[in-house]
């Protein structure tokens, strides 16, 4: 029998809470040719998310990990980075993952977890965003891909994209337009930190020099 070339992509791990349309992204790059990764497993918090159809219709494990089934933070924590380094992940993707990340995945992932928020960080962290960001009248607002650290939206900046806000605009169409560019942002992200040629100075996350 002619043996299989074996998958030598990197392995992602994806964390969601819900919708999932920026896995969808990810697995859509994927599946296009302009992300040279694979998902190993996307990991959901919530039973309901509709992210884990998703991640079944692309052939992906797709698992529920209630918080309830463990005595705290750290221990569900431990359980996700358990699981993820079973599978041989090397790089996590938060995508719209409602928990805060704590010591034990930070620690067994270092530099090597992402998130994406619908905000130019570092304004309007946390909830609501698009809504804050609408409140607040600023004129341009848009999406930001970062690592992850023990502060809330707060690691080293990778990507940003900018989306104005117009007169017209409500949350709903403001999300909207910022979420075409999470969705273009998010898989160009991973593969520039799937790359390598780039380190942490300081908050900056600095790209090698192409020589
Ligand atoms: C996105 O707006 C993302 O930036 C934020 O949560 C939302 C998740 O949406 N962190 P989806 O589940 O990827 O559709």
């Amino acid at each position: 029998m002619a043996e299989t070339a074996k998958d030598s992509r990197p392995l992602l791990g994806v964390l969601i809470s819900g919708r999932g349309s920026n896995l969808q992204s990810i697995l859509d790059a994927i599946a296009q040719g302009r992300l040279d990764a694979r998902v190993a497993v996307v990991v959901s918090n919530r039973a309901e998310a509709a992210g884990l159809q998703r991640a079944r219709d692309a052939g992906v494990e797709a698992l529920h990990l209630p918080a309830r089934d463990h005595a705290d933070r750290d221990a569900y924590d431990r359980a996700l980075a358990d699981l993820l380094r079973a599978r041989g992940v090397e790089l996590v993707c938060l995508a719209g993952f409602m928990r805060l990340v704590g010591d034990p995945l930070l620690s067994a992932f270092p530099n090597r977890i992402l998130n994406i928020h619908p905000s130019l960080l570092p304004a309007f962290p946390g909830l609501e965003a698009q809504r804050q960001a609408l409140e607040h009248g600023v004129r341009v607002t848009g999406a930001t891909v970062h690592f992850v650290n023990t502060d809330l939206d707060a690691g080293p900046i990778v990507l940003q994209a900018a989306v104005p806000v117009l007169d017209g605009d409500t949350v709903e169409t403001l999300a909207a337009r910022i979420l075409v560019e999470e969705h273009r942002l998010y898989p160009e992200a991973i593969g520039l930190v799937l790359e390598g040629a780039w380190s942490i100075v300081g908050r900056r996350f600095v790209r090698a020099a192409v020589s």
